[in-house]
């Protein structure tokens, strides 16, 4: 069977039944092949363009493996997907203990190569753990079953002094709070499973890889970051700085929900809240590393990073235009896959779909702010959710940034002071 993903092709064979796997199959003999996660492949060739003509990596050959590669599709996208001239820059690699997966890479890659041509593809088989360690990384791909923890501690030290780490967790259970001795033991963290927790989860897994790095004299940044459905991911920019490896404490913190009002306003002290009376109080706040907390106590989540999830500029460059002129292609009746003109259209718009939001939220990142509007209407019991368009439509003509969040639940992110946001709120109510 041929099919298309994104503007690639790939040839998922039927020699063994059942070649086309979904998630729950860890059978290492098999190629797995997720279309769920096209998504995740499609931002990472959109962030790859951006960082590559950002100048972050220099002017010269960019190494990049995509470490646990399984079909290789993430790697052929970047080769095939990518304008020519950053092509030509990439030298790529492959790897994965699956011997059958490096295989049918190479060869889909034979059978539909890059189509400007350029760059380098090579499969190396083994495991990630030591075959990583060899050289070093420009650009790094860690995607494994499960969670990432196995894996980070080498995957930091193969980066060169400046490289863009993309990590993905599927242990969502663990990281959204609901298995907790996972997630303690895993991520040495507690997690409030609230509506919140995706956002928790990130953070959890930031501070974990953001801890690794600093261990390693480095200084890790997110640049974006994405709850998509069944899994997390990560993207950071991480660099070799003693000093501000040094400062790694301050982006650490607490979360607290329901926080009381010396809580409150300790976070305003910190610059953690926005300055806002205390009449009434948010429904969340952060706190720093050194705040005494209880961590018993159920309203607290952390250690979690506390700072920005992402890079505005970078989130600025995901726009509809690019995404369609890199990703997708146009229908022409005769292809490999026998598709219709239907189905080149669906493909797109899941292709469009996967950057939803981010280029929204790009200018509200540093927002101190996550709301759900749900909660908020049922926090401040008022009778209907307010649509967060029309909330941030308000708080904009109040002269605070607001946005869409490229969240799984209606929300908006924002750097207004809570008591603005109560305003905002009121004046989305029907008259009593
Ligand atoms: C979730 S899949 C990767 C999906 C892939 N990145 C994609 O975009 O389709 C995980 C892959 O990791 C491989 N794997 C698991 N443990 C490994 C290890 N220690 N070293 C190398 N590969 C490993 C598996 O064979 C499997 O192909």
């Amino acid at each position: 069977m041929i099919h298309l993903e994104g503007a690639t092709l790939i040839q998922l064979s039927n020699e063994i039944e059942n070649d086309v796997i979904g998630p729950s199959t860890k059978d290492y003999e098999k190629v797995f092949y997720n279309p769920a996660m096209s998504g995740s492949r499609t931002r990472s060739v959109m962030l790859m363009k951006h960082i590559i003509e950002s100048g972050y990596l220099g002017k010269s050959e960019i190494y990049a493996i995509d470490g646990l590669a399984a079909s290789g599709l993430r790697a052929r996208r970047w080769l095939n997907e990518l304008p020519k001239k950053l092509v030509n820059r990439l030298r790529v690699t492959i790897c994965d203990m699956n011997e059958n997966s490096i295989e049918r890479a190479m060869e889909n890659h034979q059978k539909f190569p890059p189509k400007n041509g350029g760059g380098v593809l090579n499969g190396k088989q083994g495991d990630l753990r030591s075959a990583i360690l060899d050289q070093g990384w420009h650009w790094v791909d860690v995607d494994p079953f499960g969670s990432p923890m196995p894996f980070l501690d080498t995957a930091i030290q193969s980066l060169a002094k400046k490289a863009i780490l993309e990590i993905s967790a599927t242990d969502t259970a663990a990281l959204a709070g609901s298995s907790k001795t996972a997630l303690m033991r895993r991520y040495g963290a507690r997690i409030n499973p609230d509506n919140l927790a995706h956002d928790s989860g990130l953070r959890v897994l930031m501070a974990c890889v953001a801890r690794t790095a600093a261990k390693h004299d480095r200084f890790a940044e997110p640049i974006l970051s994405v709850w998509d459905s069944h899994h997390l991911r990560l993207s950071v920019k991480v660099r070799k700085s003693v000093e501000k490896a040094n400062q790694l404490e301050k982006m650490l913190g607490w979360r607290i929900a329901g926080p009381n009002k010396k809580e409150v306003m300790d976070s305003m002290q910190e610059g953690l809240t926005p300055t806002s009376s205390t009449e009434s109080l948010p429904m969340h706040c952060f706190l720093p590393l050194s705040y005494p907390v209880n961590r018993e106590d159920r309203r607290v989540s952390g250690p979690l990073w506390i700072g920005p999830l992402g890079d505005s500029k970078v989130m600025a460059s995901f726009t509809e235009e690019e995404v369609t002129s890199m990703c997708t292609t146009e229908y022409e009746p005769k292809n490999p896959m026998n598709w219709g003109e239907r189905d080149f259209e669906l493909e797109r718009r899941k292709i469009v779909r996967s950057i939803k939001n981010i280029r929204n939220e790009s200018e509200v990142v540093t927002g101190e702010f996550l709301i759900l509007t749900d909660d908020l209407a049922s926090w401040r019991n008022v009778g209907s959710p307010p649509s967060p368009v029309k909330m941030i439509e308000i708080i904009n003509e109040k002269g605070f940034k607001a946005g869409l969040s490229h969240y799984p639940k209606p929300s908006f992110r924002t750097n207004a002071p809570w008591d603005v946001i109560v305003e905002s709120l009121d004046l989305t109510q029907p008259p009593m």
